[in-house]
């Protein structure tokens, strides 16, 4: 039995070893050719990472921005009731994908759920492409239950894939690499910079993080990278270049803590 008094099949540790940092990437590198593989693979790993921090066998777990599908059943087969919220009905029918029975239309800035109701809140490449990401974040932590874990996940705009599609010429200025994208292939980058994709990075996420008062700050790493280079999390300046997509992992407190 868990610590969090679930009888749940034990999972297996969540190991972040340079073989799995080399498998993601691999995996990364055939997103285009094989979405399925690629999405199927961030997935599985994402909900084994979120198991460690959380048991999901039995909990009911909300992905903010979940898109086509493919985390529901990666936390799905690992036994969590799973929630989707997107924004976009265009972007859960991707890659030939239909939305599942708990899916919901709305925005992670207002979340239609009321306080304190999910297991597990998570959110997975998300913030990045939202104007508001921080009143996203504290929605989050909102809907948590106390005790319940909030997970943000996000690509951090000065690290290498930070202008996504535009990359790495967003590290020259965002509206610049937009430009470039749009003589080059001659339409515009879905991720639009100013619109559907910010400048977000580590320094701001951290802020929040640390001030929130509804929750307590449990890991922050970077989450592809092997378990060595967690330290690159802890660095100001370098984390932004070097962590990619930085994890926050926070536990909802009962209590709101001081200001
Ligand atoms: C890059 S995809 C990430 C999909 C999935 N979470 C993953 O990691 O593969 C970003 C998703 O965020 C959604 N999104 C963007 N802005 C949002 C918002 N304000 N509220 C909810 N979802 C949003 C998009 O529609 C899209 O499905």
């Amino acid at each position: 039995m868990s610590s969090t008094g679930q009888s749940a099949v034990t999972p297996r540790a969540f190991r972040a070893t340079w073989g799995r940092s080399v498998h993601l990437f691999k995996s990364f590198l055939a997103e285009q050719s094989d979405p399925d593989r690629f999405y199927g693979d961030l997935a599985a790993d994402s909900a084994a990472q979120v198991d460690d921090w959380h048991p999901l066998r039995g909990a009911l777990l909300l992905d903010v921005g979940g898109g086509p599908g493919f985390f529901a059943d990666a936390f799905e087969r690992r036994g969590a009731t799973y929630v989707a919220l997107d924004a976009d009905a265009g972007e859960m029918r991707l890659h030939g994908r239909e939305p599942g029975p708990r899916t919901v239309l709305g925005s992670g800035t207002a979340l239609p759920f009321p306080d304190d109701c999910f297991d597990v809140v998570y959110s997975s490449n998300v913030l990045e492409h939202v104007a508001q990401p921080w009143v996203m974040a504290d929605e989050m932590v909102r809907v948590a239950r106390p005790g319940g874990t909030v997970i943000c996940s996000y690509t951090l705009w000065w690290g290498p894939w930070g202008g996504h599609e535009t990359a790495p010429w967003h590290l020259a200025g965002g509206e610049l690499a937009a430009r470039r994208y749009h003589k080059r292939h001659h339409r515009p980058p879905k991720n639009v910079f100013g619109e559907s994709l910010f400048p977000i990075t580590a320094a701001a996420g951290i802020e929040w993080a640390r001030e929130c008062r509804s929750a307590e700050v449990i890991d922050i790493v970077p989450r592809y990278l092997p378990r060595g280079l967690a330290w690159t999390a802890r660095v100001p300046g370098l984390r932004e270049i070097a962590c990619w997509n930085l994890m926050m992992v926070l536990r909802r407190r009962s209590v709101d803590g001081p200001d």
